[in-house]
């Protein structure tokens, strides 16, 4: 017989604090350091932070405040409280955990590339040319299938070190696993990322790179691809519509003030990864002036910023480079830790629920998944079939699972119930327009965004991508309707 201790603390976090960290732990990741810095920039620089604040305001705040109500409410787990709402709706329950699964498959080889840089930062062991040292000494990568004939084997190291970490955190109870983690790694992360700041804003060149950051194109924020890429950022930045936050908010005890941790989360989110943008900006700007190089050719996002022009910037910096380039990495590596936890959650507490097994061995079933499923990802096709899983799952996973919540939370269980919930116990009451918005505005926007995406995601299709994308849509069918199909065995 099952051991099923662990459910009663399954259900409340220890205290607030372990709360508030670990949902900004899960909202403050990968995507802040690399991906908003880009943004900011590409979208119009000063005028961005505009749509972004109303995109925050209109969008995010009151997105996170239906996933609190909703998770407050039923206190279950997201496939639990979907086959609540109405059974038929249980395989979206599925669906949009194992999506949220998919994305953690992926996110953790990004991790591990992390950990292999935080020791080569220690003896700029990338060498000069650091693209070359990326795509070929690291990677080996290449776009031809043949890549799928062989691993790499430091990837494969570090990728099964990062899984182990995953499960040696998140077996545990939530308050000794995921709420110890974020209670330390959160504080020091942001201790880590003032101190990069603060000198960055000292490099000569600094205000150079703040002045391109910043420079506002106010003509940008008539383009609806503008606030398309807020809305987006803003989604995976907040960890919305991935059914993260319906499962963290499903263990606040009962008297929380849902407003006002809504804010503090996202001022905590938005406020660190602008910071960042500032600090990585006053970096290029420092790398520009000093070797001539312009802002727009040494911008880039993702694996490129962190993974190539960070190291050729640490190059050109002598001794304090060997400070500063460990702490960065190590920075992304607390930061992209501490949102593993959440990206795996759902889907623990869905089987939990379901199939009433302990959570360590779901976990370790779950981890043994993943990884094996990580391992293509360490061949030397991985880091190119990293890039199409990425934005299938970004561009139509993320916003389709927003879709649905916001259809099922707003038309099936109601705003004004919601509404009530959220406002019980906070001084900062929300008014009606929520639910408008909830039930009419953000599904059409929404919808648009996806059509967007989708366009995008087409408009350059290769023959690789349409299997990553049918292989994709293959697991998020069967996979739900199997667990939906199989009956529960709770006690
Ligand atoms: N919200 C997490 C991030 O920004 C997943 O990386």
């Amino acid at each position: 017989m099952e051991n099923n201790n662990e459910k009663s603390d399954r259900t409340k976090w220890g205290c607030s604090s372990t709360f508030l960290l670990s949902m900004i732990g899960s909202a403050v990741g990968l995507g802040n350091i690399w991906r908003y810095p880009y943004i900011l920039y590409s979208n119009g620089g000063g005028s961005f932070l505009f749509v972004y604040l109303i995109a925050i305001l209109l969008v995010g705040i009151p997105f996170m405040l239906l996933e609190y109500g909703v998770g407050t409410k039923y206190k279950a787990s997201f496939p639990k409280i979907m086959k609540t709402i109405n059974p038929k709706f249980e395989v979206i329950g599925w669906l949009v955990p194992l999506m949220t699964f998919l994305i953690l498959v992926y996110y953790v080889c990004v991790i591990g590339w992390d950990g292999i840089y935080f020791i080569l930062s220690f003896f700029k062991g990338w060498g000069t040319n650091t693209d070359y040292f990326f795509s070929q000494t690291l990677l080996q990568s290449t776009d031809s299938i043949s890549g799928l004939t062989y691993f790499i084997l430091p990837i494969l190291i570090a990728v099964f070190i990062i899984w182990f970490m995953v499960w040696f955190i998140s077996h545990r109870n939530i308050n000794n696993g995921i709420g110890k983690l974020n209670k330390v790694c959160i504080p020091l992360l942001f201790i880590i990322m003032a101190i990069i700041i603060l000198y960055s804003l000292t490099l000569n060149g600094a205000s150079y790179g703040l002045i391109k950051l910043f420079t506002p194109n106010w003509n940008a924020i008539w383009d609806p691809i503008i606030w398309i890429a807020a809305i987006s950022q803003i989604y995976f930045s907040l960890s919305l519509g991935q059914a993260e936050i319906v499962t963290y908010a499903s263990y606040l005890p009962e008297n929380s003030k849902l407003t006002r941790n809504a804010i503090i989360i996202t001022i905590a989110n938005c406020g660190f990864e602008l910071c960042v943008a500032i600090g990585i900006f006053s970096i290029l700007g420092f790398m520009s002036t000093t070797t001539g190089i312009g802002i727009n050719d040494l911008v880039t996002q993702g694996t490129g910023l962190a993974f190539i022009v960070f190291p050729e910037i640490l190059n050109v910096m002598g001794s304090v480079a060997y400070i500063l380039g460990p702490l960065f990495f190590l920075s992304i590596f607390f930061a992209g830790m501490t949102s593993t936890m959440s990206l795996l959650e759902p889907i623990v507490s869905g089987i939990e629920e379901k199939f009433n097994l302990t959570r360590k061995r779901i976990v370790t079933y779950l981890c043994i998944i993943g990884f094996t499923m990580t391992l293509i990802f360490t061949t030397g096709l991985g880091s190119h079939l990293l890039e199409l899983a990425d934005e299938f799952l970004v561009n139509v996973g993320i916003v389709v699972g927003a879709i649905l919540g916001a259809i099922i939370f707003s038309w099936f269980i109601g705003v004004d119930e919601l509404l009530d919930i959220i406002n019980t116990n906070s001084r900062i009451k929300i008014g009606k327009w929520w639910g408008i918005l909830m039930k009419y505005v953000l599904p059409i926007v929404l919808i648009y965004i996806l059509f967007n995406g989708l366009i995008k995601l087409f408009s350059n299709v290769s023959y690789v991508q349409v299997v990553v994308d049918i292989a994709l849509i293959i697991i998020l069918i069967t996979v739900p309707s199997i667990l939906t199909l199989v009956s529960s065995k709770q006690s």
